[in-house]
């Protein structure tokens, strides 16, 4: 029987929700889980998408019957561009392929379980140190080995750029390589664009193979293609590769679970026979992915007037996250909090990494309520006009004392 099942422990993000749901305390902060809060702390349903959601809602030709194996097709075209750029030449090459999956996580897993069946140099997956918690259980749950690369360097809390370079370099050739295409999560720290062409080289030289997730487009700087930046220069340079599109954060779309998982080859016989597994693993996995959320995304991207509202939104969104580095920034500086901290506006997206360390974690979440991951990592979307300030003064205790 079952009595020897282990208990395993509880998701660290996920875990931290709940304990900061059943905290009674007025001035909580939740900074854990990666999701966007407007300035009054709750959730925003992003004004394009409660428009796209009337019209299905009222639209009679809309019905729940299964989607397609590999996805909703124009939903899956207009990933294809919004991630490659629509003038990509390999599109018209037909070299690549998309599959609407699970959200990222769902991308992440199919991805790396097409590796692990057809991906004959190497079934080792290398993943930046730090990376996103779930990464090394998606990728360790399809047979995949998951080692690390030198990413953060706790000294700059910044980039550790020779480091990359150099477990890039020590990686068995034909390796698979996960990289955060922008918004690097848990840390923040992106490379360089000159970097990014080190990174690129070195991967090219070692012929290992680009596993790009990218969970923050849009979201990261309110620019589709800067953040896309990474992918696209990759694409160009001629690399076969894949990318985990989510529409999570970019579409505020969190429990929808729409996602796409994009392939690119170096022919277009490849991406057919490629397109086929894909379809025969999706189907035994899922049969087929949820309607609602590709069909607002799928309405968003094909029509230019909600295409610019889309991107309206996007700009609230990372214009107020920016806005709140800033404002944690000036507190801890007019308190003259011991420490450097330019990394917090330095860095991008959903996350900062504070440099913050585990028992001041402890403190912060014993003491003040503020809760967060016990690697300092903050999701600055939980910061407000009206908790910054607490914020500010909590860390500077907790570094003083
Ligand atoms: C996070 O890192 O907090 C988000 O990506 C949410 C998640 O699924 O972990």
């Amino acid at each position: 029987s079952f009595q020897d099942v282990p208990l395993a422990p509880p998701d660290v993000i996920f875990h931290l929700t709940a304990q900061y749901k059943a905290d009674t305390f007025q001035h909580k902060v939740n900074l854990g889980v990666g999701a966007y809060r407007d300035d009054s702390g709750k959730p925003w349903v992003l004004p394009v998408v409660k428009k796209v959601e009337k019209i299905i809602v009222n639209d009679p030709t809309i019905d729940h019957e299964y989607l397609p194996i590999l996805g909703l097709p124009p939903f899956r075209e207009a990933s294809i561009k919004l991630i490659l750029g629509p003038d990509n030449p390999v599109i018209k090459e037909k070299r690549v392929v998309a599959t609407q999956t699970i959200s990222g996580t769902g991308a992440c897993h199919l991805g790396s379980l097409f590796l692990s069946r057809f991906y004959s140099k190497s079934s080792v997956i290398y993943v930046s140190n730090p990376t996103w918690a779930n990464h090394k259980a998606i990728f360790s749950n399809v047979g995949l080995e998951v080692k690390d690369y030198v990413y953060y360097s706790p000294k700059t809390i910044g980039l550790d750029i020779n480091g990359m370079l150099e477990s890039l370099k020590n990686a068995p050739n034909g390796s698979i390589i996960l990289l955060h295409a922008c918004a690097h999560n848990p840390t923040g720290v992106d490379p360089s664009q000159e970097q990014w062409k080190a990174i690129a080289d070195i991967i090219e030289e070692k012929k290992h193979f680009p596993f790009f997730d990218c969970a923050y487009q849009g979201f990261a700087s309110g620019d589709l293609d800067r953040d896309a930046w990474a992918v696209r220069y990759f694409v160009n340079r001629g690399f076969e590769l894949l990318v985990c599109q989510s529409y999570a954060k970019n579409f505020g779309l969190y429990g929808q679970r729409a996602g796409c998982l994009t392939f690119v080859f170096k022919t277009a016989e490849t991406a057919a026979k490629a397109e086929s597994q894909l379809a025969k693993l999706q189907r035994s996995e899922i049969s087929n992915p949820p309607a609602h959320g590709a069909r607002i995304v799928n309405l968003v991207l094909n029509d230019p007037v909600l295409y610019a509202e889309w991107v309206d939104n996007l700009k609230t969104m990372s214009f107020r996250i920016q806005e709140m580095r800033r404002r944690l920034f000036d507190k801890l500086t007019a308190l003259g909090t011991p420490g450097t901290w330019n990394h917090i506006v330095d860095q991008i997206g959903m996350f900062s990494f504070t440099g913050l360390k585990a028992p001041q974690v402890k403190v912060l979440k014993e003491k003040y309520h503020v809760y967060l991951t016990d690697n300092g990592r903050i999701s600055m979307a939980g910061l407000s006009s009206s908790n910054v300030e607490y914020f500010a003064k909590a860390i500077d205790d907790v570094v003083r004392n």
